[in-house]
């Protein structure tokens, strides 16, 4: 049994699989090419996928021999779930282990944005940082202030916990159904309330037909004056070019963006913002949470291709 691993995992592969398992590792420190990773996976009985690797139909179709897909995320927009199942091939994710370490780094970019950081920074490290003035380098109260979350799993979830710790109100819009118990003290709200009544916007929604795109120059438009946008989630749940110009009109009043549409190419009217704090898809990147999603992704791996029930099956 072979399996493709797509780039090198903070843990060896081979120790987490039984013998008789044979492991194929890109060593690059770059994607594999289309090409690439076809011809890697050929004659594969699974591969280990990043969300950088587009698993579609000509992939499938190149790589009969594959059996299971086993993503190192928890989102999955980077492979054709319908033409796996068709095909018969098993795909998998990785969720729960990244839920902790991707809603701290969510208010990473909250404080950051919203006390002014890469301001402060610059002029801290200038060496001419003036005198302590009543006035200079005013940013937004987080006490008191409403946060209103797009998409109530686990991610948003967990940032609404650290919400209630800041002393925030909280709202959330989800298409499903939250139980009262696991709504952290966060309200349920419509679209529209949500980009009304928000000071901060923390986007925590997978990408599908239904999200990409959702944020646009129309919600740009409907939100409050000077509120912040914040992204962990995927860069195409946001129109990059609306967004710039309503950071440009100071409509919105700053962005913290950890994902973008077009990754890695950041749109270069957010480069030189300072009201704009980048990070470069980082949200689950602690030592213990990417071994542990390297852990369960090497695990879904040999369930499948054992024939057990994979650990986090999507379908
Ligand atoms: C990262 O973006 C993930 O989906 O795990």
């Amino acid at each position: 049994m072979k399996i493709f691993v797509t780039r090198r995992l903070p843990i060896d592969p081979r120790s987490q699989l039984p013998r008789g398992v044979e492991v194929d590792l890109f060593e690059h420190d770059r994607p594999p090419t289309p090409e690439e990773l076809r011809s890697r996976a050929r004659g594969c009985h699974g591969v280990l996928s990043l969300l950088s690797d587009r698993i579609d139909a000509a992939f499938l179709d190149a790589c009969p021999s594959v059996r299971v897909v086993s993503n190192l995320a928890v989102g999955y927009d980077n492979i054709d779930v319908a033409a796996c199942t068709k095909r018969g091939v098993v795909v998998t994710n990785t969720p729960d282990v990244l839920t902790e370490a991707t809603a701290d780094l969510a208010f990473a970019l909250l404080l950051s944005v919203g006390r002014r950081l890469r301001e402060c920074e610059r002029l801290a490290r200038s060496g001419d940082f003036g005198f302590w003035s009543p006035t200079a380098l005013l940013g937004m109260e987080l006490s008191d202030a409403t946060l209103g979350i797009y998409g109530f799993g686990r991610i948003g979830r967990a940032i609404a916990r650290r919400a209630a710790g800041f002393g925030m109100n909280v709202v959330y819009c989800t298409r499903t159904e939250v139980p009262a118990l696991a709504r952290e003290g966060a309200s349920p709200v419509d679209f529209e309330t949500l980009l009304s009544v928000s000071d901060v916007v923390a986007i925590s929604a997978p990408l599908n037909d239904a999200t990409r795109r959702r944020f646009g120059a129309q919600e740009f438009g409907a939100m409050k004056r000077g509120a912040l946008l914040l992204n962990t989630a995927r860069g195409a749940i946001v129109d990059e070019a609306a967004l710039v110009q309503a950071l440009e009109a100071g409509k919105i009043g700053g962005a913290g963006l950890d994902v973008f549409e077009d990754e890695p190419r950041v749109h270069a009217g957010l480069l030189q913002r300072d009201d704009v704090v980048l990070t470069p898809h980082v949200g689950s990147a602690t030592t213990a949470t990417r071994v542990r999603m390297a852990e369960l992704a090497l695990a879904n791996l040999d369930a499948v291709l054992h024939g057990r029930p994979a650990l986090h099956r999507v379908d």
